[in-house]
């Protein structure tokens, strides 16, 4: 445990991993150690590098001899005060987190997926063994999300939070809209600039921004939530036809994670999800573009607070990593850590809101044969499911004899709407599956 009353000024950093993130710590411990030194009083020095794969060390700017390639010299050596891990994934993240917070280090994470599966079991350890765990990095890399739920809005009852979480997907979606870039091409470039996961696929499929989503709605609804408790759908299965038809129509499409309470009949409970909508070009989120993140959150004295910034990349994320190293050196940390009640068994549990019982607008298109009485038949079903349509469009009829259908409806349940697009999928004139996007934040 750090002692920061007891007077002590030097602080010994130990990072395991050096690829994009923990590059990017040493380099901002490097270059900001006078900086910190001026505002803080606290001289952090950058102690040891465990990296397992030599290679990623040819541009390291740090002395050779800080370098091991044994995270466990890292994490036993007495006189590292605090652990950053950035290696990712689960294990042997998990593994190494554990001992150093039983080796009475500090630990500092940026690691979401472990977090959102093992979070509970690291921060009952991290309680017992007097230490605190660092993981505004987690969320929104340079934003400062964390925080800002755990200390700024803490007079709040936050009621909602919709966000664009993921910076891979909102770079693809930007470059696909924008510059008409292939889904991957704009892929490959989101990789090679360092802001998709090791398995990109986490990103594409909306689990990344299903991770960060459990660690907001955990910390905003004093619950604790799985990852199994958020619906998601990824932006893998758009198609660019959609996306231009709706912004036709006005709209632009975004990956968005949405936590938002509700009460119903005195009962209360949340939605989580995440998955593709299409929003008005007015909305705030809409110009949120590239790699940037944003979060709207609404709590019941603010109203609606957004944040905004880069939330993916090395520098952004190294920012959040040393600003909770400073909060650990400083003393901060421990104090809020024991506090938080985050993760803690004895909390209520809010009940998760089906899916089935979330309220949306939708974009559906469907494909059908161009003969009269189909637009009729298409919309009494839709009626005879309480669906209401708000607008309309067909596009013209290709040479095979089939026309699009675009309909937008106005606000439905999920379950009624599903039961509609199940009855017309099986009408004789309908000639591919129908695609939808939800609209608005529901
Ligand atoms: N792959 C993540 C993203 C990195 O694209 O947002 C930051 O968590």
């Amino acid at each position: 445990m750090i002692e920061n009353d007891s007077g002590k000024k030097i602080f010994r950093v130990g990072i395991l991993g050096y690829g994009t993130v923990g590059s990017g710590v040493a380099q901002v411990l490097l270059e900001s150690r006078p900086t910190l030194k001026e505002k803080t009083g606290l001289d952090i020095r950058l102690h040891k590098i465990a990296e397992k794969d030599e290679a990623k060390l040819k541009e390291a700017r740090f002395d050779r001899s800080l370098w091991t390639d044994d995270a466990r010299k890292v994490i036993q050596d007495p006189s590292v005060d605090i652990v950053v891990e950035v290696i990712g994934g689960i294990e042997p993240a998990r593994t190494f987190v554990k001992e150093a917070l039983a080796a009475g280090k500090f630990v500092v994470t940026a690691n979401k997926a472990l977090l959102a599966t093992h979070g509970q079991e690291l921060f009952e350890a991290a309680l017992a063994a007097h230490s605190a765990i660092g993981f505004e990095a987690s969320v929104c890399g340079g934003v400062p999300i964390i925080g800002a739920i755990r200390d700024g809005l803490v007079a709040n009852r936050i009621d909602s939070l919709c966000g664009i979480l993921n910076g891979t997907t909102n770079y693809i979606l930007t470059r696909m809209l924008e510059e008409g870039a292939s889904y991957a091409d704009a892929l490959k470039e989101a990789q090679s600039r360092g802001y998709a996961e090791a398995n990109p696929a986490l990103d594409v499929t909306g689990g990344d921004a299903a991770h960060k989503l459990v660690l907001l709605a955990n910390l905003s609804f004093h619950s604790i939530f799985h990852l199994s408790d958020v619906h998601t759908e990824g932006i893998d299965k758009i198609s660019l036809e959609d996306v231009r038809y709706a912004s036709e129509l006005g709209y632009t499409l975004k990956l968005l994670a949405i936590a938002r309470r509700r009460e119903e009949k005195g009962a209360e409970g949340v939605e989580l999800r995440v998955h593709p909508a299409l929003i008005p070009r007015a909305h705030p989120l809409a110009s949120v573009r590239d790699v940037f993140n944003a979060v709207l959150v609404r709590g019941d004295a603010t109203g609606e607070v957004m944040f905004y910034g880069r939330g993916a990349g090395k520098l952004p994320t190294a920012s959040a990593i040393v600003a909770d190293i400073v909060d650990a050196a400083r003393g901060s940390a421990s104090q809020t850590f024991t506090k938080l009640q985050f993760f803690q068994k004895d909390r209520p549990a809010l009940p998760v809101v089906p899916m089935a019982q979330v309220q949306s607008r939708y974009y559906v298109h469907f494909r059908v044969t161009d003969r009269p009485g189909v637009m009729g038949k298409l919309a009494a079903v839709l009626g005879e499911h309480e669906v209401s349509i708000a607008s309309l469009i067909q596009k013209d009829q290709q040479a095979n004899g089939e026309v699009s259908i675009i309909i937008l409806t106005h606000q439905t349940l999920e379950e009624r709407f599903r039961r509609a697009l199940k009855e017309i999928e099986a009408l004789p004139f309908v000639r591919q599956p129908s695609r939808f996007i939800r609209v608005g934040e529901g």
